[in-house]
């Protein structure tokens, strides 16, 4: 029996997240039709959805940017004293930027970023969903009907961030936010940490960082929306292929977070990832899981490999790698 870190519980959960992309109105339509998620709120050159299982007004907002990436990504604190709490931890580290009055549908919000320049928030006032009458579910306990729309992904589960140090992203988020490390992939006989996927709660992990093989900074990998079952995944595939989007991975399954999933390209460029399955964490000694190079194979649990683009591209892609023979494949079909 063994504690990994100080048990500080100050963080609930991932919040709204930034996506960045050179193709709104596309970008807009793959979130919304394909995916069937629901749009909120529109401001300037943004726009801000939710999965029909969102607690939040809003879980996700597209802006209109040069380059596809990801823009801020937001943590809800579980009190008002645990953010003050969480806002001088990240100040002692030298990697706060100060407070915003806050975005649609949060308060004010503490500025920061990552090792690897990832901007993010802590924050904790936040704008609960209240559905209009076409929205509203027959379930109590629902905060918006399934409307049954394209994939219908119910909420936000993840996001997979690359950095050129893993072990200084793990430890910032471990010291400054409280997360916990759930499973970690470390090569060259435990001196290579090339993957660690974090939480601040018991769901296995709400961040992943993985190591940017580009050598780039304040990448992103995936975005991940959650479903309710395998099947919904595969009924996913069904209506992206439909739609023309390009599937780069899966339906299958990962040996690490056991995760079933689904990779596809949204039309500005980011990896978007519906996910279902893997499994939580309840056990205060939990050990982090260590993958060896050997343990960790092809990181499927099985099916076929993951594709070498999996590997290679993320956003912003970066051309000079690209130009030197990495494969990326085209993933807009507009
Ligand atoms: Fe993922």
């Amino acid at each position: 029996m063994s504690a990994q870190a100080d048990p500080v519980q100050d963080i609930a959960h991932l919040g709204n997240v930034e996506l960045l992309t050179p193709k709104l109105d596309r970008s807009l339509w793959y979130f919304k039709d394909v995916l069937g998620m629901e749009v909120v709120h529109v401001a300037g050159s943004s726009a801000y959805l939710r999965g029909y299982g969102d607690h939040a007004a809003s879980a996700l907002k597209l802006t209109a940017a040069a380059q596809p990436g990801v823009g801020c990504i937001s943590w809800r604190a579980v009190s008002p004293a645990a953010l003050e709490r969480r806002v001088q931890a990240i100040a002692a580290t030298g990697r706060g930027i100060g407070w915003i009055d806050g975005d649609f549908c949060r308060g004010r919000s503490y500025r920061f970023r990552d090792p690897d320049g990832h901007l993010m928030e802590v924050y904790y006032d936040e704008q609960k969903f209240v559905a209009p009458d076409h929205l509203r579910s027959t379930l109590k306990n629902l905060p918006m009907r399934y409307t049954a729309k394209g994939v219908n992904v119910r909420r936000t589960d993840h996001l997979a961030l690359l950095a050129r140090d893993v072990p200084a992203n793990r430890a910032f988020v471990q010291q400054a936010l409280g997360f916990r490390l759930h499973e970690q992939v470390v090569f060259e006989r435990g001196t290579k940490e090339i993957g660690a996927w974090l939480s601040p709660s018991i769901m296995h992990h709400q961040v992943a960082y993985v190591l940017d093989v580009k050598g780039g900074s304040g990448r992103l990998h995936h975005f991940s929306l959650w479903v309710d079952d395998r099947a919904d995944v595969l009924r996913a595939a069904d209506i992206l292929a439909e739609n023309g989007i390009f599937i780069e991975a899966g339906p299958s399954r990962h040996n690490n977070s056991q995760g079933f999933y689904l990779y596809s390209y949204e039309p500005g460029g980011n990896r978007v990832e519906v996910y279902s399955g893997s499994y939580l964490v309840t056990a205060p000694d939990w050990e982090p899981v260590t993958w060896n190079e050997e343990e960790r194979g092809t990181g499927v649990y099985w099916g076929t490999a993951l594709p070498e683009s999996f590997l290679t591209y993320a956003t912003p892609d970066i051309p000079a790698a690209a130009a030197a023979g990495a494969r990326v494949p085209v993933f807009d079909p507009s």
